[in-house]
């Protein structure tokens, strides 16, 4: 287990304010970088993360600068600290099932099985409803629609390399943008 504290998670956050927000929220962003949604994000998910963007296996001009002002303390500290907080608007609890007419919620559940295509559900690791399992399977409700589009890129462009088994790479090379766009909007309004 990691032995953060969230308080001194709070004075090491004090930086990551300006793009994460004071509620971890974060924020989308159309024309630019959209800040990721930290809030209720599973702390050992937050500490890898930035003990990868740390040592490149994630590539982020913007974030490698904050990481490395981190040591490992101070990385399981601030993990705890935007884990321990609230994300809001309050994010589904109860499974609701894909509308068969909402193309991107049915592709994030059920998946594309076309043969040039096969893409699983979505909802297969990170959850029904995109709520995240464990703390490796990160959470997809509620995280901004630029963010989500901008790592999906991350993955097909070779910029984000950070999971071991390497699962996401062959889902975001098969994605399409339009599939990409719609996806990133089910999960960004859930
Ligand atoms: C991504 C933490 C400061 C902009 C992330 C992620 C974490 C994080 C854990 C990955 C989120 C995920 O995988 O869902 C922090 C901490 C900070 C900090 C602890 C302070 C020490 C900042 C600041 C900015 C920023 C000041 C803006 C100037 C971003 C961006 C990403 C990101 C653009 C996405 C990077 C990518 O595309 O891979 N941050 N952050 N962060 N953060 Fe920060
Ligand atoms: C991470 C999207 C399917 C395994 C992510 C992230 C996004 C995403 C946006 C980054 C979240 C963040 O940075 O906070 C999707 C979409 C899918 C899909 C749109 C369906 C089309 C899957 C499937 C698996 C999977 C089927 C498992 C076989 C993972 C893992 C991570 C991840 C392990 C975390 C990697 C790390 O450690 O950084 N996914 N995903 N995903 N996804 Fe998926």
């Amino acid at each position: 287990a990691l032995e953060g504290d969230a308080e001194r998670g709070q004075q090491a956050a004090g930086t990551c304010v300006a793009c994460h927000q004071a509620d971890g929220m974060g924020m989308n962003n159309p024309q630019g970088e959209s800040w990721p949604r930290l809030a209720g994000l599973p702390a050992e998910y937050i500490a890898k993360q930035l003990h990868d963007i740390k040592e490149g296996r994630r590539e982020s001009a913007t974030m490698m600068a904050f990481a490395n002002m981190l040591d490992d303390q101070q990385i399981a500290d601030v993990a705890v600290y935007y884990a321990e907080m609230e994300p809001w608007p309050e994010l589904p609890t109860a499974y609701r099932a894909a509308d068969p007419a909402d193309e991107g919620g049915w592709l994030a559940e059920r998946g594309d099985w076309a043969e040039d295509k096969m893409i699983p559900a979505c909802s297969q690791c990170h959850g029904p409803n995109g709520q995240g399992v464990g703390a490796t399977f990160p959470p997809l409700a509620g995280q901004h629609a630029g963010y989500i589009v901008s790592q999906l890129e991350a993955w097909r462009d070779g910029k984000r390399h950070n999971d071991p088994n390497d699962l996401m790479v062959g889902i975001a090379e098969r994605l399409d943008e339009e599939q990409v766009a719609m996806i990133a909007d089910y999960y960004a309004t859930l």
